[in-house]
């Protein structure tokens, strides 16, 4: 590979479905060189080295949220591809005290470094600043949505074991509901297909747009009488060929002895900030819940803090890879800087510089004042702060069997799935989603969503009287009335 220095298309990693499979595994290929050499055999962990690749650039991290290793680590890694750092590691010292908007911020702090990484307690938070950035963004984490790069460093060190993720089974333990770790985590798990062993403390399931997208966009089947419980089981071929490399089917031949070993147990805390009060017992791993057979070459993963959920005495344990994982955190995060800023250019890298952000523009954008908004309360679209530069922004995702088109938060990527079309100008509204798409001339600006029927009559709209031709080949949307 050789360096260059050409500015690259402002490109962000809000999800981690942000970046192809391939751009993964360059990312990796990148990182793994970021290595330091194993001179001292007797240091238990493998860390990264310096180098200057990065001279004259500038990375801010701007942290509305408690954090230790993924600041850290992210300035460690600008330092050590010889970059410089600024930080605004406290809300309560920045202009956010005073009431400036994420979107205000993002704006500003784009003029003053050449990348940016930030976390935030809302979810979709990322995106909006990404939409406001002059710089490429990174999603350090927001809300309970996603947390990219922390997914980065978990493959990583699966990839670091195991030859390939595919045919791998992964159990995932803990608060899968809230965990932004878990949901980048599946997703890409899904994606490389590995096989997912949810195993969720009472009540911390994942979240129902997490699981329906990983059955119907990731075509993962749930098998809950699965040879070691319930699973996730992805799919041989890729859904969404665009994401994916081509499947290596040489090294997967899952053996019946892979199909019935667990690879990897990651643990997660309990996301109290999210999810209030604990009032059931959580899950407690040691090598006691480890002693099972399947369990006996996993490699235990956390993606850190633990707080009791996983114990101390387990850390001499060989499966014990977590304070590894941690410090992959520099190497991964000196390769996905120096890639994001255009400094290598090499294979696979193709997308870094084409208009992947603009392909991937929501469909349906209204004022935040018009028709329906994201259903989760905790996204950005919600916080008062930012009410004048959010929108009512929303993909359309085509899902299921039969078909049906579902809404999805262009911010926090929460779906809705039943909803009503109603055209401004003509003043009608329809269940039919088929029928908006084809008569008339109609402008997509024009179309504005409703929750159901009496939400569109409310507003003044009638329910369109002759349903299109389109009836029997049409794709409907549910309604709630
Ligand atoms: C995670 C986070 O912030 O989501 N921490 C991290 O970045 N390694 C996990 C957690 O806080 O539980």
């Amino acid at each position: 590979m050789t360096r260059h220095t050409k500015k690259p298309a402002t490109r962000h990693v809000v999800s981690i479905n942000d970046l192809t499979n391939r751009e993964i595994e360059t990312i990796f290929e990148v990182a793994q060189s970021y290595l330091k050499d194993l001179a001292d055999k007797s240091y238990p962990y493998r860390i990264a080295r310096s180098t200057n690749v990065a001279a004259k650039h500038l990375l801010a991290t701007v942290f509305y949220e408690p954090s230790t290793r993924t600041r850290l680590s992210f300035e460690s890694a600008m330092l050590r591809l010889g970059g410089q750092t600024i930080t605004s590691a406290d809300p309560n010292t920045s202009s956010a005290a005073k009431g400036e908007s994420l979107a205000d911020s993002a704006r500003v702090i784009s003029n003053y470094a050449d990348i940016i990484v930030i976390r935030h307690p809302r979810d979709g938070a990322a995106r909006l600043a990404a939409e406001y950035s002059n710089v490429p963004v990174v999603n350090g984490g927001d809300g309970s949505h996603e947390h990219p790069t922390q997914t980065l460093c978990d493959l990583f060190t699966l990839k670091q074991k195991n030859k390939s993720l595919k045919g791998l089974n992964v159990t995932i333990a803990g608060d899968l509901k809230n965990s932004r770790t878990v949901h980048s985590f599946v997703y890409a798990l899904a994606r490389f297909g590995a096989h997912i062993a949810p195993m969720p403390a009472p009540g911390m399931e994942l979240p129902p747009h997490v699981d329906r997208r990983l059955r119907e966009e990731f075509r993962c089947t749930f098998d809950a009488d699965g040879p070691i419980g319930a699973f996730y089981r992805t799919p041989e071929e890729p859904h969404q060929p665009a994401l994916f490399s081509p499947p290596d089917f040489e090294i997967y031949r899952a053996n019946k002895e892979q199909r019935e070993k667990i690879a990897a147990v990651y643990v997660t805390r309990f996301q109290k900030e999210r999810a209030g009060e604990q009032d059931q017992p959580y899950l407690k791993v040691d090598a006691e819940f480890l002693k099972e057979p399947k369990f006996s070459r996993a490699s235990v993963l956390h993606p850190l803090p633990r707080v009791g959920e996983l114990s101390a005495s387990f850390d001499s344990d060989v499966r014990a890879m977590y304070f590894q994982q941690a410090a992959y955190g520099v190497p991964i995060r000196m390769a996905l800087i120096s890639l994001m800023l255009g400094l290598w250019k090499g294979k696979g890298l193709e997308l870094f510089e084409s208009g992947f952000e603009e392909s991937r523009m929501p469909a349906y954008d209204q004022p935040r004042s018009e028709g329906i908004q994201c259903a989760n309360s905790k996204c950005i679209v919600h916080d008062d702060a930012e009410a004048q530069y959010v929108r009512n922004k929303f993909h359309l995702v085509k899902a299921g069997t039969p078909t049906r088109y579902i809404l999805r938060c262009a911010y926090c990527e929460t779906d809705i799935d039943q909803f009503v079309i109603a055209s401004k100008k003509n003043r009608w509204f329809t269940p039919e989603l088929a029928a908006v798409f084809k008569p008339d001339g109609l402008n997509f600006r024009d179309l504005v969503a409703f929750s159901g029927e009496s939400e569109a009559q409310k507003r003044g709209y009638h329910m369109r009287r002759h349903a299109s031709a389109s009836g029997q080949h049409g794709v409907k949307v549910g309604t709630h009335d």
